[in-house]
C-alpha cells in the first residue's frame, strides 16, 4: 500500500502544496504576495513531492485556511523536519499538533532514516514544539554552520524483532510493572509482581521465536526504552491477513508526548510489512483508551459486558475494536 498523500484528524488538515500556496508562504516571510521567491519555494516542495513522494505539507486549520506547514526534506542519511505557522492563529498549540501528526504519519509509512529538526538554541518555542511531539535533543548532532550555532532533536526510533535480546528484557520488565503500577490496563491486578509480570513477558518470548508475534518498540535516540507493544498472528489460513495488537503501553514517565501515537504507527507498519490487512485490540472498559485508539482509524466492534474483573466489586467491560490496515 502506498502512503497517504494527505494527513488529517479532528480539526486540522495536511495537504500537498499547490501553487496558491506561494500566498502562505509569502505571508509567512513578510514578502509582498507576487514576489518571485516564495513562488520558487513551491515550486521546489512540489518538485520534491514528485522525486520521494513525500515533503511540505500545508497545514489547513478548523477554517479551511491555510495557516503554515510541515516541512520533510530528503538528505543522504536523514529527513529534514521544518515548521512554521502564521502569527496570531494558535501558534505553538497548532504547530505542536501539526508536527505530532506528520512525524506518527513519517514513522508509519516514510523511508526508515532518522527524522531531524534543528534549531537555535534561543528559539525555545520550536523546542518545545518538537518536544511535545516527541523528538528529543541529541547533543552529539549539535553544530555550527557559518555563524549560525544549532541544536538537533530526533525523532524516537522503532525497532522490530522477533526475539527480546536480554537488556531489553530486563528494561521492558520494568517498564511493563511500572505501567500496571501506574494504573496500566496491561493485563495485570494492581500491584502485580515482577515474577508474574515475567511469566508473561516470557509467554511472549516464545511466542517470537515460534513466529506467531513480534515485538515493536519505540527507542530514543539515545537508546531508552519509550514503549512496546506486540503484534500477535493468530493460527489458521483463514486469518492468517489479521492481527491482534497486544500490551501497548509507554513509559508513565513520559506520557503525552506522542510516544503513544508513534507507538502505534511503529505497530501498524510492522503489521503492514508482515502482510496483516485487518488489526484489532482489545482494551478494558471504563479506561478512555477507546477514545485513544479511536484516533488510530479504531472503531468498535464488540464489548462483552462484565468480562475483566480488576476488583472484587470491579467488573469492566471487555471491549474489542478494529480496523483496516
Ligand atoms: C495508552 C498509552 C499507550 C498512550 O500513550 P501516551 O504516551 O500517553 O500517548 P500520546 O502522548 O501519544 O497521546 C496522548 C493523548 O492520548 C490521550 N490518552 C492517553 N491515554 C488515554 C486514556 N487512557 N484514555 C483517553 N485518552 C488517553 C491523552 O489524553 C492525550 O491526548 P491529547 O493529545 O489530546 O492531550 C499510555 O497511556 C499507556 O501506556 N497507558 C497504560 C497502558 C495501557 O492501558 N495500555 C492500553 C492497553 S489496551
Amino acid at each position: 500500500m502506498t502512503a497517504p498523500r494527505t494527513i488529517t484528524s479532528d480539526d486540522l488538515s495536511l495537504l500537498p502544496p499547490v501553487e496558491d500556496d506561494a500566498a502562505l508562504v509569502a505571508e509567512l516571510m513578510g514578502l509582498p504576495a507576487d514576489a518571485g521567491r516564495p513562488a520558487e519555494i513551491v515550486r521546489a516542495w512540489r518538485e520534491h513531492w514528485e522525486e520521494h513522494g513525500y515533503g511540505t505539507w500545508i497545514i489547513s486549520g478548523p477554517a479551511g485556511r491555510a495557516v503554515g506547514f510541515v516541512g520533510l526534506r530528503a538528505h543522504t542519511d536523514f529527513i529534514r523536519v521544518t515548521i512554521r505557522v502564521v502569527d496570531g492563529e494558535g501558534g505553538d498549540e497548532l504547530a505542536s499538533r501539526a508536527l505530532r501528526l506528520v512525524v506518527a504519519h513519517a514513522l508509519e509509512w516514510l523511508p526508515e532514516l532518522p527524522l531531524r529538526l534543528r534549531v537555535a538554541p534561543e528559539d525555545v518555542g520550536t523546542r518545545f514544539v518538537a518536544e511535545s511531539a516527541g523528538m528529543e535533543h541529541a547533543p552529539d548532532l549539535d553544530h555550527v554552520t557559518g555563524e549560525d550555532e544549532w541544536l538537533v532533536l530526533e525523532l524516537p526510533w522503532v525497532r522490530v524483532t522477533d526475539r527480546i535480546p536480554a537488556r531489553a528484557r530486563e528494561a521492558m520488565l520494568r517498564m511493563w510493572v511500572r505501567v500496571n503500577d501506574a494504573g496500566g490496563a496491561v493485563g495485570f491486578l494492581p500491584g502485580a509482581s515482577e515474577d508474574e509480570v515475567a511469566a508473561v513477558l516470557d509467554g511472549y518470548g516464545e511466542r517470537l521465536e515460534r513466529g506467531s508475534a513480534t515485538l515493536v518498540a519505540l527507542n530514543s535516540p539515545g537508546g531508552d526504552l519509550l514503549g512496546f507493544g506486540f503484534v500477535a498472528r493468530p493460527s489458521g489460513a483463514t486469518v492468517a491477513h489479521t492481527a491482534n495488537l497486544e500490551r501497548i503501553m509507554t513509559d508513565p514517565d513520559r506520557r503525552g508526548t506522542n510516544h503513544g501515537a508513534l507507538l502505534m504507527a511503529g505497530l501498524h507498519r510492522a503489521a503492514r510489512d508482515a502482510g496483516v490487512e485487518v488489526a484489532t485490540l482489545d482494551y478494558r472498559g471504563g479506561t478512555g483508551l477507546g477514545e485513544f485508539y479511536t484516533r488510530y482509524g479504531y472503531t468498535e466492534v464488540g464489548r462483552v459486558p462484565g468480562a475483566v474483573r480488576v476488583g472484587p466489586d470491579d467488573d469492566r467491560d471487555g471491549v474489542i475494536m478494529a480496523r483496516s490496515l
